[in-house]
């Protein structure tokens, strides 16, 4: 065996289930691992969970747990989607594991005795109330250039200016509300300024194939810097509390989150090989011994937002870590899915839930067929759009792919009993067969999926129109062109025995049915198979359904922590009162002489997530007789809700209230914008709407109950 890949999609947070995007990478990761297997190649596909930082810590805080039960949570969640999407990761990882904690620990003292490693004293904003130091976007204030509250620490997001977290005007700690006070403390940085790093990069960026050209150019950039001035050092610790790897030799101080995430890599690689599953995978070699071989190829699929710590921080750290640490060989960066041009938010739950298409019982396949049918080599975005969807599914697999089966075997199963002869001989029909499985070998090598898609189609079309001008239906009524009838199902079948063969990648679940029901094969389908022109066929049965253009509406109401009703789930019930639907978020949960709602029970009432939320903004929406646009601060998040409360308030009145939030409600698309959760109001025949408050001392993000 010649090269073996260790392949790697990026590690997804621990503190929330996967959106569409993770699925599009893993698919596309899939994709390509599964097409190397087929070649021969022995593949060791891993992940794992990213589970450290601020984020977690502060999640895990709000739910009451432990930021281990909230990681073991989400992770015990993730087989759902992997297989549900037929994603073929040999080994599912964990940051916050033994091996990472050992290797984070190796790489920081090899660069550290590299003479890398450097500390020195940092003033940040520290949380007097929280009792930690603030990232930047836990810190909001005044923007300093055009005066709008309520901005983040870093920049405005209403005049655009980019600023230290000190100049902005009276901040405030988005965790506790309290005022931030500027504090020294030890910071341990990788010293990128060394000329050795920005020479090793360089030198890196420039050897062809790490890196897509525009991916080597971006990273260039930052390289050589506007100014000519090398990279600034990269701050690698973070002070305690933070949910993290703790710094050996440096107590409090941990790693920051960006530092042990890609060792995660290495990490999942590890416990891999330690738990066997790489033994029964063929790989007998130790973790050692297969990262320092030269025939191994370290392989990293990631987005375009994380260019940047895969292309010069991941790279030297492990290049001045030295052996048996290898840089990675190909760094694969793709673009970002938008839905129907728009580009999706992981915090508003809109766009395509990948849980919800599964539970809506909609074909895998289909989703794996449409993202190979545009994406490519490249970082641009890729658009998922429902008709194009619909159309490209139903036109491409069932139209061409699976109609050349279902239209030729029937004949072949009536009149030939099953078995397919080749009267012209196969000569010409493997010349044609070779020539498009290398044609479509290197479109899928070169992650060129669309193309290989194209190519494929382009034969599927060629096979069909073969097919339809031999007219087997008119043969088939002449006893004396039987040979005629055979040899035109036998091209056709042969045919779709190359195509489910190139599409086996993309289609795994479906090759693998055709491969065992139709062809009669014990085993999954090799490149090789291809050029093997089938001799018997069992009797076709239905292998993939059209879609039906309905089934697609339900896929695009905002996603929300409610089900979709199932046959074995009932429907939850939701919190608003009857009546309600389209109406503002603002619950009536208390009505003077209404018949009390059915008895909950507290597993119930605790599915609802209810918070303390202060009114950063309200305004006026034009055209609405009885909304208020309200901005919600969560401490940390923030949310917009319509609310049902004109006709009582004054917007004015109202800016920095606390109120109370059901934040786990589905949104909705409201005619003025999306409304993300309901603000909790009383109300009766003696009046209302009454806003709930809480009493002082509850805080932006708290949960009740
Ligand atoms: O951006 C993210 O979602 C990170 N969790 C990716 C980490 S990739 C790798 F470095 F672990
Ligand atoms: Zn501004």
């Amino acid at each position: 065996m010649s090269e073996t890949f260790f392949v790697t999609t990026a590690l997804p947070y621990a503190n929330g289930p996967f959106h569409i995007g993770h699925i599009m990478e893993y698919i596309q990761a899939d994709i390509w691992v599964r097409f190397q297997r087929m070649q021969g190649k022995r593949v060791h596909f891993v992940g794992a969970d990213d589970a450290h930082g601020a984020p977690v810590m502060l999640k895990a805080q709000a739910e009451h747990t432990t930021p281990e039960a909230l990681v073991a949570r989400i992770a015990a969640d993730r087989p759902r989607y992997l297989e549900g999407f037929h994603i073929g990761f040999d080994h599912w990882h964990c940051t916050h594991s033994s091996e990472n904690t050992r290797l984070s620990h190796d790489i920081y003292r090899h660069l550290r005795t590299a003479g890398l490693i450097d500390s020195r004293s940092v003033e940040q904003f520290y949380d007097p109330v929280q009792g930690m130091f603030l990232a930047d976007r836990y810190i909001k204030g005044e923007c300093p250039k055009c005066h709008a509250k309520d901005q983040y620490g870093d920049a405005c997001e209403v005049c655009g200016s980019v600023y230290a977290p000190t100049e902005l005007i009276a901040p405030y700690s988005a965790l506790s509300g309290a005022k931030p006070v500027l504090r020294s403390s030890d910071h341990f940085f990788f010293r990128l300024s060394d000329p050795r790093c920005a020479a090793f990069l360089r030198q890196w960026l420039e050897q062809p194939g790490h890196v897509q050209p525009q991916v080597a150019n971006k990273a260039r950039e930052w390289l050589e810097g506007r100014d000519g001035r090398a990279l600034s050092d990269w701050d690698i610790s973070r002070d305690a509390p933070y949910f993290g790897i703790p710094i050996p030799d440096a107590p409090g101080k941990f790693f920051y989150v960006w530092l042990d995430a890609p060792i995660g890599y290495l990490a999942s690689l590890q416990s891999y090989i330690d738990s066997g599953k790489a033994r029964a995978n063929g790989e007998m070699r130790t973790f050692e011994q297969l990262l320092a071989a030269p025939d191994t190829r370290q392989v990293h699929f990631i987005g375009k937002d994380i260019i940047y710590f895969h292309t010069l921080f991941w790279p030297a750290m492990l290049h001045f870590a030295g052996p048996p640490y290898r840089v990675p060989d190909n760094v694969h960066v793709h673009g970002f899915i938008t839905v129907s041009g728009e580009k999706m938010s992981k915090s508003r739950g809109t766009g395509i839930s990948p849980l919800r298409y599964l539970e809506l019982g909609l074909n895998p396949e289909w989703l794996r067929y449409y993202l190979a049918a545009k994406l490519n080599a490249t970082v641009e975005d890729l658009d998922f759009n429902a008709q194009d969807f619909v159309a490209r599914v139903n036109s491409d697999l069932i139209g061409k792919y699976v109609n050349i089966a279902s239209r030729a075997a029937p004949f072949v199963t009536r009149h030939f009993d099953g078995s397919i002869d080749y009267p012209a001989g196969t000569g010409e029909l493997l010349d044609v067969a070779r020539e498009v499985l290398e044609q479509v070998r290197e479109s899928y090598a070169a992650r060129e999926f669309a193309r290989a898609m194209r190519q494929i189609m382009t034969f599927a079309d060629r096979l069909n129109q073969d097919f339809d001008a031999r007219r087997p239906w008119i043969l088939a009524k002449d006893p004396t062109q039987r040979a005629a009838l055979q040899d035109s199902c036998a091209r056709a079948l042969y045919g779709f025995k190359v195509l489910t063969c190139l599409l086996a990648p993309v289609l795994p679940a479906l090759a693998e049915r055709v491969a065992r029901e139709l062809l009669g094969l014990q085993r999954p389908l090799a490149w090789a198979d291809a050029l093997e022109p089938p001799r018997r066929i069992h009797p076709y049965r239905h292998l993939m359904t059209r879609i039906d253009p309905k089934q697609l509406d339900a896929l695009f109401e905002p996603a929300g922590e409610i089900p979709v009703p199932t046959k074995t789930a009932p429907q939850t019930p939701s919190v608003e009162p009857a009546g309600s639907s389209g109406a503002p978020r603002t619950a009536l949960t208390a009505t003077q002489g209404a018949p009390a709602p059915p008895t909950l029970s507290i597993e119930e009432f605790k599915r609802i997530d209810l918070r303390v939320a202060r009114i950063a903004a309200a305004e006026h929406v034009a055209g609405a007789d009885k909304l208020l646009k309200l901005t919600l601060d969560l401490g940390g998040e923030t949310r917009t809700v319509f609310a049902g409360i004109k006709s009582a308030y004054d917007p004015a009145a109202l800016a920095g209230r606390l109120t109370v939030l059901v934040a786990n409600l589905a949104p909705r698309k409201m005619k003025f914008g999306l409304s993300e959760g309901m603000v909790l109001a009383a109300s009766g025949e003696t009046g209302g709407p009454y806003l709930l408050a809480p009493d002082s001392g509850a805080i932006p993000g708290m949960r009740i109950g």
